[in-house]
């Protein structure tokens, strides 16, 4: 059965979890195929932008499968993070942006998998949560490093200590979520702003995406040189050339080559 299914539209890729009886929850057969996909993703050369979600009505994820985790022994479950890891990390390094669409419950890895993302939307519907220290567990997706990179840390301890849920404002206020949507229409804004993106220069995005992410694991100083070679090297493409000539010259862009 397919259990991670991946449409492409145009230049934009639509990826869904579809385990919608188990409200998707991430078991190792998910995690395989989804690790999979990433990786037949991140090879599409045309691929500008690449949109997460959950099938079904009720949830994006509903976390990692309890059932799976429930009789596992120290050693297994070390095994177990480390695939729910490395599945997660082809989606935090995906080459592209990526843009998760959550609608219903993101909760424990749910919640992990959208934090890796380098957007999440929420329809009015969404449920973010952290249950796992109610199940006698910490997260063990990323959750307890990637949302406090991303909130800091009493934040982090707030949700992950109380394990309680954040609707979609509340998570909007903590800059978890980018923006919020009917539900009727969240897949719809996603794909348009993976659009959006994919019209941008792509070695523009790609090196935007890299002196972010690799700036905020040093000082300020050093994340600014890293700044300075992802800049400089947009300067090497013939996209940097045509759009800034246009511009200058008051003529219509080309549409960008990826080089
Ligand atoms: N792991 C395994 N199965 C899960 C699951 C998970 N994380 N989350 C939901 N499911 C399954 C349920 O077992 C149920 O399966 P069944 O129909 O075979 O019994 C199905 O999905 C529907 O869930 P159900 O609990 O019946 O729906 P609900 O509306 O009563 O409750 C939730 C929805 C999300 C509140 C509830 O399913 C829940 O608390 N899930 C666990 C969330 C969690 O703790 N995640 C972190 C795990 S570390």
């Amino acid at each position: 059965m397919e259990l991670v299914k991946v449409e492409k539209k145009e230049t934009v890729a639509l990826l869904t979890i579809d385990r919608p009886e188990g409200l998707n929850a991430l078991n190792t057969a998910v995690l395989k195929e989804l690790a999979d996909a990433l990786d037949v993703l991140a090879r599409d050369r045309d691929l500008r932008a690449l949109v997460v979600t959950g099938a079904g009505d009720r949830a994006f994820v509903a976390g990692a499968d309890i059932g799976e985790m429930a009789e596992l022994t120290r050693e297994e479950a070390a095994s177990f993070a480390h695939v729910g890891h490395e599945t997660i990390k082809k989606l935090s390094s995906f080459p592209m942006p990526t843009i998760a669409a959550v609608n219903g419950f993101a909760l424990g890895g749910g919640f992990e998998l959208a934090l890796a993302c380098d957007l999440i939307i929420a329809s009015a519907k969404a449920r973010f949560a952290f249950p796992e220290t109610g199940l006698g567990i910490t997260p063990g997706f990323g959750g307890t490093q990637r949302l406090s990179r991303l909130v800091g840390p009493m934040v982090a301890c707030d949700l992950i200590f109380t394990g309680r849920r954040l609707n979609a404002e509340q998570a909007l206020a903590l800059g978890i979520v980018a923006e919020i949507t009917d539900v009727e229409t969240l897949l719809d804004r996603a794909m348009e702003i993976a659009s959006t993106i994919a019209g941008k220069a792509p070695v523009a995005i790609r090196n935007a995406k890299r002196a972010i992410y690799e700036g905020l694991c040093c000082t300020l100083s050093d994340g600014l040189a890293i700044e300075t070679e992802y800049f400089s090297q947009c300067f090497d493409t013939e996209d940097q050339k045509n759009a800034m000539r246009a511009f200058v010259n008051k003529e219509k862009a080309l549409p960008f080559k990826g080089r």
